[in-house]
């Protein structure tokens, strides 16, 4: 990985996250780019840090090599972000260099000592503050808290207009050479659109309204180039990447896109009868249908395709008088995870008393989800041919009810 120039004065430093599981639960099979900058003026300021688990400190100190910098000409350390995928890099840069100042925001302090037992040095900022570098180039501060952790803040380079808002406008996807949106064909483009909502159902999801309220805070700023901390630079529009965010936080109360996610389990296969019907009624209806099984299919995955949905199918049967266990694992992180307001369809098998659905009604009404069901259809053992053509004609009313949805919203 190479470091490249972002702008006049402004470089990127990367490295690439493979093999992990993301926050230790989210698998990435793509890899992710975890991104740092330098900005010179006078003096030299770092902003965020190159950390992972492919060699790092060494990624960032052989970067900082490439560009002949020393760890020791850097004079500000900007923390806009304390989770340690952007700045677990501290506790060996301290060991180098005890002298350099750390500007963090208010509530970042405290994170500071909690995480690197760093207390010296530090200038917290709020929004408006600014740091001047010298050679015109003046950074400014603007508090963007919970997005993703209360700290969190954006740094802005006045001189080129680049805003570096590390998770914010972040993506999932490995770069390898080029991180420029100027440098990538459509289909490039379009493999990080598919990377960024993953990143943001997986990671950013659950503040979805501080990432509005942030979103308007960028929006107050000259923007020209937008660099975040994971994921490619936008340089050539980077209002895409803001209106593809404002898109995402809006799914979180939708409608989405005229799509339904249908989520199946099954033991012994009379639940996963109505499976096949569900779909071609969905699909006579005329929207995108995603499927899933679970526990097979990954949580992040479920998360990513019920995120653009604005439909939901579950089918499960009822085990030991709740719902199959690992459905009601996925319908607890949807609603945790704020998948509100869709619209749903339940089916599913049960041997003689049932319960799937007193456990389904108790975790949306305890998650405040409110989806809106159609009429469940429950069998006993193996569904009859007119409780199949049931399911499938629920499908067909689902997709109806998801096309108007989304043909209602407004800007649609
Ligand atoms: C471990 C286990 C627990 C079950 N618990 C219940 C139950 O509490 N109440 C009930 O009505 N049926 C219960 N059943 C019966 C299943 O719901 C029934 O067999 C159903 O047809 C399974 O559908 P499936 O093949 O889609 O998994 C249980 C079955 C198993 C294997
Ligand atoms: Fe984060
Ligand atoms: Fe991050």
């Amino acid at each position: 990985m190479h470091v490249t120039e972002v702008t006049d004065g402004i470089f990127r430093l990367s490295a690439n996250a493979k093999d992990i599981l993301f926050e230790g639960i989210w698998p990435i099979p793509n890899g992710v780019s975890m991104n740092s900058y330098i900005v010179k003026g006078e003096k030299v300021a770092i902003v965020d840090g190159v950390c992972g688990w492919d060699g790092v400190p060494e990624t960032l100190f052989t970067q900082l090599d490439q560009m002949k910098i020393k760890a020791e000409d850097i004079d500000y350390v900007i923390i806009n972000h304390h989770e340690p995928d952007h700045s677990g890099w501290l506790d060996d840069f301290k060991k180098i260099r005890k002298d350099f100042q750390i500007i963090t925001s208010v509530k970042g302090e405290a994170l500071l000592e909690a995480f690197y037992e760093i207390t010296d040095n530090i200038r917290t900022v709020k929004t408006g503050d600014t740091l001047d570098l010298g050679d015109g180039r003046v950074l400014a501060f603007a508090d963007i808290p919970n997005v993703h952790w209360p700290e969190t803040m954006a740094t802005f380079d006045t001189k080129s207009g680049t805003l570096l808002p590390c998770d914010a406008f972040g993506s999932f996807g490995a770069i390898t050479d080029a991180p420029y949106d100027d440098q990538l064909s459509d289909e490039q483009i379009e493999f990080f659109e598919q990377e960024a909502v993953r990143y943001y159902a997986n990671i950013v999801a659950a503040f979805s309204l501080p990432t509005s309220k942030a979103i308007k805070v960028v929006e107050g700023l000259p923007v020209k180039i937008i660099a975040p901390g994971h994921g490619i630079v936008w340089r050539k529009n980077p209002q895409k990447i803001v209106d593809d965010y404002k898109r995402y936080a809006s799914y979180s109360k939708g409608p989405a896109k005229e799509e339904v996610t249908v989520i199946w389990g099954s033991m012994y296969g009379m639940t996963e009868q109505g499976v096949r019907p569900v779909i071609e009624g969905l699909q006579e209806g005329g929207v995108v249908v995603h499927e899933h099984r679970v526990p097979e299919s990954p949580l992040g995955d479920i998360l990513a395709s019920v995120w653009t949905s604005t439909g939901v199918v579950l089918a499960m049967p009822t085990y030991e008088y709740k719902m199959f266990p690992p459905m009601a694992a996925v319908l607890d992180e949807l609603g945790k995870k704020k998948v509100l307001n869709r619209k749903a369809f339940r089916f599913g098998s049960y041997g003689w008393s049932g319960g799937a659905q007193k456990e389904l009604d108790e975790i949306t009404q305890r998650l405040k989800m409110n989806w809106d069901f159609l009429e469940p259809v429950e069998f006993k053992g193996k569904p009859s041919p007119q409780e199949l053509d049931l399911i499938k004609q629920r499908g067909r009313e689902l997709a109806e009810a998801v096309k108007s949805l989304v043909a209602d919203a407004p800007g649609a």
